[in-house]
This record gives C-alpha cells, sequence and structure tokens, in this order.
C-alpha cells in the first residue's frame, strides 16, 4: 500500500489590505479591542474582479513549482472551501484554469476544518493506489459574506488561499488524524440559506431566498474551540503513538490568538512551538492551515523529517487533526 508524502506547498498573493484602523472607519470599533481579544492587526482582501477560482489557481500553481510538478501530473484536486464562485463547485473551473486535464476535481465543505478534511479524504485515496500527485486546495473569500456592520464578526475574517501537494510515498507521512462534527451546536457560527415560502403556481409554495450573512456566537465558538481541539489533537498523537513534545511545530487554524494560546498551554506545548500568523490575515477559513504552513516551510521553519500536527475547527461545528512526518 502507498503511503502519503508531503511535497510542496503553495499561496495566492493578495494586495488589499485592511488594518484595524480602517475598520474603525466601518463600525465601532478600534485597534486596541481587536488586537487584544483576537491578536488580528490586518487582512487581506481579493480585489475588485478576483475570484475564489483565481486565488485557488494561484496558490496550486505555486504548489506544484515547489513541488517539482506539473498541471498534467496532477491526479486528484481537492478544493476545500465553503465560498465557491459557483454553489455547483469551483473545482472543475480551478482544473480547467490550471490546465490539469487529467485531474478529476470537486470541492469539500468543512468549512475552517475543510483542509484538514481534505488532506485526509486526499490520503485515502493515494494509500489505495487510486490517485497519484495530488493537490488538496484551501481557499475562501469570506468578505463576500461578512455583515460589514456587524462589529461582533467584521473584525474576525480575510481571503486566502493555499495549497500544499501530496505524492505517493514508499514510507507513510500521515501518521494518524481525528475528525469529529458537532451538528448539535450547528447554529453557533452559520452562512445559512433563508427563504420565505412564494407560490409558484396555485397549488404549489416554495421557499425562495438567498444565503445570510455569517452569524457567529463567538463566546460559544470559543469554548468549543479551546475545549475540543486540545481533545482532538490528542486523539490524533494517540493514533500517531506519540505525545506532543514530540511534535516539532503545531499548525492550527489561525482564528484567534487567544484560542492558539489556550490550547497550547492545555497541551503543555511552548508558545514557540504553535505557529501563528494571523495578526496580518485574521481568519482566512480553509486557506488559514495551508497558508501558515507554506509561511513556515519557506522560511525554513519546517524542515523536511520534522513531525507536524495540522488542526482545524470551525463552522458545522466542525473540528480536525493530522498528524505528519514533513516531507
Ligand atoms: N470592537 C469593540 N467592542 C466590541 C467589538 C468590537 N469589534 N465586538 C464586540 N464588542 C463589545 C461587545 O459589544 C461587548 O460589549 P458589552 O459588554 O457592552 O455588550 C464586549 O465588547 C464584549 O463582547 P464579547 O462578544 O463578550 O467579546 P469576547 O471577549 O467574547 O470576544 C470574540 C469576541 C469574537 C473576539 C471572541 O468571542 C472570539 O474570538 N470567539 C471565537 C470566534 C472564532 O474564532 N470564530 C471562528 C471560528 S472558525
Amino acid at each position: 500500500m502507498p503511503g502519503v508524502r508531503w511535497t510542496g506547498t503553495g499561496r495566492a498573493e493578495l494586495s488589499p489590505q485592511l488594518d484595524n484602523h480602517q475598520l474603525s472607519r466601518l463600525v465601532d470599533t478600534n485597534d486596541e479591542w481587536i488586537v487584544t481579544r483576537t491578536g488580528i492587526r490586518t487582512r487581506r482582501l481579493v480585489a475588485a474582479g478576483q475570484g475564489l477560482t483565481d486565488l485557488a489557481v494561484q496558490a496550486a500553481q505555486q504548489a506544484l513549482d515547489a513541488a517539482g510538478f506539473t498541471p498534467l501530473d496532477v491526479e486528484l484536486l481537492i478544493l476545500a472551501t465553503s465560498t465557491p464562485d459557483d454553489l455547483f463547485g469551483s473545482a472543475s473551473l480551478v482544473q480547467e484554469r490550471l490546465g490539469a486535464k487529467r485531474a478529476v476535481a470537486f470541492d469539500l465543505t468543512a468549512a475552517c476544518s475543510g483542509f484538514v478534511f481534505g488532506a485526509v479524504t486526499a490520503a485515502q485515496f493515494i494509500r489505495t493506489g487510486a490517485y497519484g500527485t495530488t493537490l488538496v486546495i484551501g481557499a475562501d473569500v469570506l468578505s463576500r459574506w461578512v455583515d460589514w456592520q456587524d462589529r461582533r464578526t467584521c473584525i474576525l475574517f480575510g481571503d486566502g488561499a493555499g495549497a500544499v501537494v501530496l505524492n505517493p510515498g514508499v514510507t507513510d507521512h500521515l501518521l494518524g488524524f481525528e475528525l469529529q462534527n458537532d451538528g448539535s451546536q450547528n447554529a453557533c457560527l452559520t452562512l445559512a440559506y433563508q427563504g420565505e415560502d412564494r407560490p409558484l403556481i396555485d397549488e404549489l409554495t416554495i421557499p425562495a431566498g438567498t444565503y445570510q450573512p455569517i452569524f457567529m456566537n463567538g463566546q460559544e465558538v470559543y469554548k468549543f474551540a479551546v475545549r475540543r481541539v486540545p481533545d482532538v489533537i490528542e486523539k490524533a498523537l494517540f493514533r500517531a503513538g506519540l505525545t506532543s513534545e514530540q511534535v516539532d511545530h503545531f499548525v492550527l487554524h489561525q482564528a484567534n490568538q487567544r484560542i492558539l494560546d489556550a490550547v497550547a498551554e492545555k497541551l503543555g506545548v511552548p508558545p514557540a512551538r504553535m505557529l501563528s500568523n494571523l495578526a496580518h490575515y485574521g481568519n482566512t477559513s480553509a486557506a488559514s492551515i495551508p497558508l501558515m504552513l507554506d509561511e513556515a516551510v519557506r522560511d525554513g521553519r519546517v524542515q523536511p523529517g520534522q513531525t507536524l500536527v495540522l488542526a482545524g475547527f470551525g463552522a458545522g461545528l466542525t473540528l480536525g487533526a493530522l498528524v505528519c512526518r514533513w516531507g
């Protein structure tokens, strides 16, 4: 049975920035409040005319370059996103624009856990021998769905895309994983469709409407993350036969610095091993883990052979962790 290897990372470069000072011109907030409560200082947003597909293609191409593969090598492409350009899915268009003509491609929705769910899904196809070179892209444009008048949520989110290439290998570098859902808390974080019943013909009424902006019960989501993320990481580590002391870097979904600090404390991990870049990007949903990973790989913090934990959590509610050996 082939194993899974991690062979390259990439990202989309977004130019427009919105810092906390600019945000305070939009809603009643200030830099100090946002930095103290979240650690976020600025966030990147898509440019006018730019879509989710553009970001995903850029990140994917960069990851393939880093891994030394071409789009024609790709056999499987998984696009983890909650904000496709098209509700029917954006993966096919990414496949086309990238020139990954041989790849089967599909969207996967698991909100901010999407990248971890996507990587674990990809690994199953690689392990069975069904597909070889695989792209897992995490991309989201939450700025489309944020209520920019709601100061409780609009301060948190940014746009972004990151990608990782996985390949079959002799040894398996996916050492363990754990995925979980808690639908009982679904209402805590939603981007929900709301329709009103409208008559279609005399005897038939159907709901017609559209998606509503992001709604979040911040305190409940915070409690969920701090309580459940350490547990899901411990379970993934148990499957890998490792302890948190043996992990070189923790790459968690970048939602809030206080969540990262609290999880590190619960796991007994020194803050330096809990990677963080959310000050510059905010919460980019499915993109945040591959964005952090790409940064740490390119600046040399993450080295081949090191042990990493990747962990995501978010709407659904969903959460998941995987343990891998880099490279
Ligand atoms: N600027 C200034 N004041 C703000 C504000 C803002 N942007 N947003 C809220 N406030 C105010 C509130 O109105 C409230 O004032 P009040 O006490 O007079 O009513 C006060 O600050 C405290 O609000 P609260 O919602 O209790 O703050 P908090 O400490 O829970 O922090 C979050 C809010 C959103 C930062 C925090 O709950 C959080 O990070 N939750 C997790 C969210 C998350 O990570 N979501 C994504 C998961 S994928």
